[in-house]
C-alpha cells in the first residue's frame, strides 16, 4: 500500500460555486493515478472481506469512486441520478445541499431485500447527498453496512444526519 498523503492533491478554491463557500477540488487525485489508486486501495482494503453486494452512488462525483471500488470488491454498482436521467420506474427524494437543493432517483428494481450496500461519495459536507441515497434505500428493506467517503468536512456535522450509520473516510479537515 502506497504511503501517498492525499491531502497533498486536495486543492482548496475558495469562494467556489458561492462566496463563503471553500471547495475541496479532488481533480488533482484523479489526475495522479497513483493518488487516484491509493484512494479507491485503500476503501477495498476496508470493505474487501465485508460481504458488500452492492456500493450506491450518487451522480457525478460519486460514481468517480464508486465504480472503480464496486468492481475491485466484486459488488454490483447502482447509480443514484439527477432526476430524468434513468429509463426505467424509480423512486424520488429532494434534499438540501451545501449551496441548494436537488432531487436524486434510483431504479426502483436496482437492489434486493436483505442485500448488504455501501454508499460511497467523493465527500461528505452536510450530508444531504447520502441522506438522499438513505432515503432512497429505504424503498428496498437493505442492510447499509457503512457510508464510504474520500473527505470528510467535520465542521459541518454531516454525520449527524447520517446518524445511526457508520462513517468513514480517508480524509478530513
Ligand atoms: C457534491 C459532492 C457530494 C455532495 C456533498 O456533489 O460530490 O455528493 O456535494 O455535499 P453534501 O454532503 O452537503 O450533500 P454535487 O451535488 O455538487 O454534485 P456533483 O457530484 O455532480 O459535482
Ligand atoms: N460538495 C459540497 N460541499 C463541497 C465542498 N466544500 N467542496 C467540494 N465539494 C463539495
Amino acid at each position: 500500500m502506497s504511503d501517498i498523503d492525499l491531502k497533498d492533491y486536495i486543492r482548496d478554491i475558495p469562494d467556489f460555486p458561492k462566496p463563503g463557500i471553500l471547495f475541496r477540488d479532488i481533480t488533482p487525485v484523479l489526475s495522479s493515478p497513483a493518488a487516484f489508486q491509493a484512494c479507491i486501495d485503500r476503501l477495498a482494503e476496508r470493505y474487501a472481506d465485508r460481504k458488500i453486494d452492492a456500493i450506491v452512488a450518487a451522480e457525478a462525483r460519486g460514481f468517480i469512486f464508486g465504480a472503480p471500488l464496486a468492481l475491485k470488491i466484486g459488488a454490483a454498482f447502482v447509480p443514484v441520478r439527477k432526476p430524468g436521467k434513468l429509463p426505467s420506474k424509480t423512486h424520488s427524494h429532494v434534499y438540501d445541499l451545501e449551496y441548494g437543493s436537488d432531487t436524486l432517483e434510483i431504479h426502483s428494481d436496482a437492489v434486493l431485500p436483505g442485500q448488504r450496500v455501501l454508499i460511497v461519495d467523493d465527500l461528505l459536507a452536510t450530508g444531504g447527498t447520502v441522506e438522499a441515497c438513505l432515503k432512497l434505500l429505504e424503498h428496498f428493506s437493505v442492510e447499509i453496512v457503512e457510508c464510504a467517503f474520500c473527505i470528510h468536512l467535520r465542521g459541518l456535522e454531516g454525520e449527524k444526519k447520517l446518524a445511526p450509520h457508520s462513517v468513514y473516510s480517508l480524509v478530513e479537515y
